[in-house]
């Protein structure tokens, strides 16, 4: 057996994320909830989903809600009620997870990439002017990690080109820009309830939220196939409902929420307040007026590969998100991209690692993850 601590096999594994140690506290809650809607045999479009639409819109700063499967879906049908079609494009960042490009092309449209603020990860707002095109639809900004985009540039530009401004907020519900929750910035904005999310459902779900009526009303009938009224569709739709069973859960979940980004963001602060020790690491940066909400504990470093490994061998989870930018996927080939179109986006792809991050998190553990990059970087 190795003599080095962190080694030995009796070491407790620290995971990059810990679903288990959520369930162990919140299960007696989350159990009666489901026991409610059990009882109810009621499982899609219920009370529960248009109580948690209303729950989820208020403290976003928005008027409506519109429950749906996933936040891919809600993507989709935010293009498609914002008008976007068959062949229009669509700026987005190319940092991001693949779902904000794969929706833009469901529809037909085809994603244009922008590069991305190599501080940030978010969209570079100087970008929007150089690809515009006369086929440019919308907009969508991406809170990355949970940090928000820099919305007043982005916003003026939308306003400037009359463009319909999406924000994917799927990593993102709750941070702040300046006093102002994200998501009540765009025209429309997309929810993520993947389970691994901040808040995060039994299974999949999402939700658009807005502050037009005339979006909300569009919503709800895309998501239902085009109705109108009971049988009666006036245009194709999809099958996209938010069930109860995952409303129950979120609505439990909902009210622990404060809570757990308060802890995201003071084990965010001791890993900061810790790596100002460790050289060749780059901590995330939260430029003034911003409230990040820590989905990820994203570091930079330019070792990143041999370090993931490290912290791999010290039981210390780490995820690269994401190792390939949108414009270098396989997917996009079709679009001629090539190494080098979005330097700082190609760049961090290499560099950034996600460290373990969530609300349960200890102190000690938090501790363990820097000790093991420390020595990784003395050597
Ligand atoms: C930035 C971003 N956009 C969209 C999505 C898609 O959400 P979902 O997995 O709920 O479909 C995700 C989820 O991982 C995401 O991180």
């Amino acid at each position: 057996m190795s003599t080095h601590p962190q080694l030995n096999a009796a070491v407790e594994p620290i995971p990059q994320f810990d679903l288990c140690a959520q369930y162990a506290a919140i299960g007696a809650e989350i159990r009666t909830a489901v026991e409610r809607v059990l009882s109810t045999q009621q499982f899609v479009l219920g009370r529960e989903g248009a109580a948690l639409e209303e729950e989820i819109a208020a403290p976003c700063g928005v008027a409506y809600g519109v429950g749906v499967a996933s936040g891919t879906d809600a993507l989709i049908l935010a293009l498609r009620a914002c008008g976007v079609r068959s062949g229009d494009e669509v700026l987005l960042p190319t940092s991001t997870f693949v779902a904000t490009g794969s929706a833009v092309s469901a529809l037909g449209a085809t994603p244009v990439f922008t590069d991305v603020r190599p501080e940030t990860y978010n969209l570079d707002p100087a970008e929007l002017e150089r690809r515009i095109t006369p086929r440019t639809r919308a907009v969508i900004a991406v809170h990355l990690y949970g940090l928000p985009a820099d919305m007043d540039s982005i916003v003026a530009f939308a306003k400037s080109r009359q463009l319909p401004l999406i924000e994917d907020c799927a990593q993102a519900i709750g941070a702040v820009y300046k006093g102002r929750r994200v998501g009540s910035f765009g025209d429309a904005a997309c929810l993520s309830f993947y389970p691994t999310k901040n808040l995060g459902a039994y299974g999949d779900a999402g939700m658009v939220i807005t502050n037009s009526q005339q979006l909300a009303e569009r919503l709800r009938t895309l998501r239902n196939h085009g109705q109108t009224a009971k049988y009666l569709s006036s245009e194709p739709g999809w099958n996209s409902r938010l069930d109860e069973m995952q409303a129950a859960i979120l609505r439990v979940k909902l009210r622990h929420l404060a809570d757990w980004q308060g802890s995201r963001r003071s084990h965010a602060a001791e890993y900061t307040r810790l790596l100002e020790q460790v050289p060749g690491v780059m901590p995330p940066h939260e430029p003034e007026g911003c409230e990040h909400v820590y989905h990820q504990y994203t570091i930079r470093c330019e070792r990143r590969d041999a370090l993931q490994q490290h912290l791999a061998r010290r039981k210390i989870g780490s995820t690269v998100y994401y190792p390939h930018p949108l414009h270098l996927q396989p997917l996009y080939s079709h679009l001629g991209h090539k190494a080098g179109d979005f330097p700082h986006a190609e760049r961090a792809a290499q560099e950034v690692l996600s460290l373990p991050m969530y609300p349960e998190l200890r102190k000690d553990q938090i501790a363990r993850v820097v000790e093991a990059i420390a020595e990784f970087v003395k050597c």
